[in-house]
């Protein structure tokens, strides 16, 4: 009898141990960016430790682009002259909201969406948004 009750505890250990790292996973994925106000319109700032590109476009809205080339997903690289994005594995290249501009890439690149609460951005990395084209949907707004 000792040694059930031991492994129903171990079970329900074992259970809540993975469902507490599996929460602490989710959570991770949600990364905290800062306040809107504290990035410039018509810029682009890299959290390449997230996978993500964060630009406000000139209205003030928020797209956070996945680093991964539509390729084959390689990691893309910002084009200071150009405001948008090449790929050094194949030459690809995306407009400054991430349309392609030259292929082998055949659609733009993805997204992550991006929540507001109290006034502070989040990008949540664990839902990745493919599109066709871009809209001004998929922009966010605070
Ligand atoms: S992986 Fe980017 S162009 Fe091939």
């Amino acid at each position: 009898m000792i040694v059930g009750i031991a492994a129903i505890e171990a079970i329900v250990l074992i259970k809540g141990g993975i469902t507490n790292k599996a929460k602490l996973s989710e959570d991770k994925k949600l990364i905290p960016v800062g306040k809107s106000d504290s990035y410039e319109k018509n810029h682009v700032y890299p959290f390449l430790n997230h996978h993500f590109y964060l630009k406000r476009f000139e209205d003030g809205g928020f797209l956070a682009l996945s680093i991964k080339c539509t390729h084959l997903g390689c990691v893309i690289n910002y084009n200071n002259t150009t405001g948008g994005f090449n790929c050094p594995c194949h030459a690809s290249q995306f407009s400054p909201n991430g349309e392609v501009v030259a292929s082998p890439a055949s659609r733009p690149l993805d997204y992550y969406p991006i929540t507001v609460k109290n006034g502070e951005l989040y990008v949540d990395t664990s839902v990745v948004k493919r599109r066709k084209s871009f809209l001004k949907s998929q922009l966010t707004y605070v």
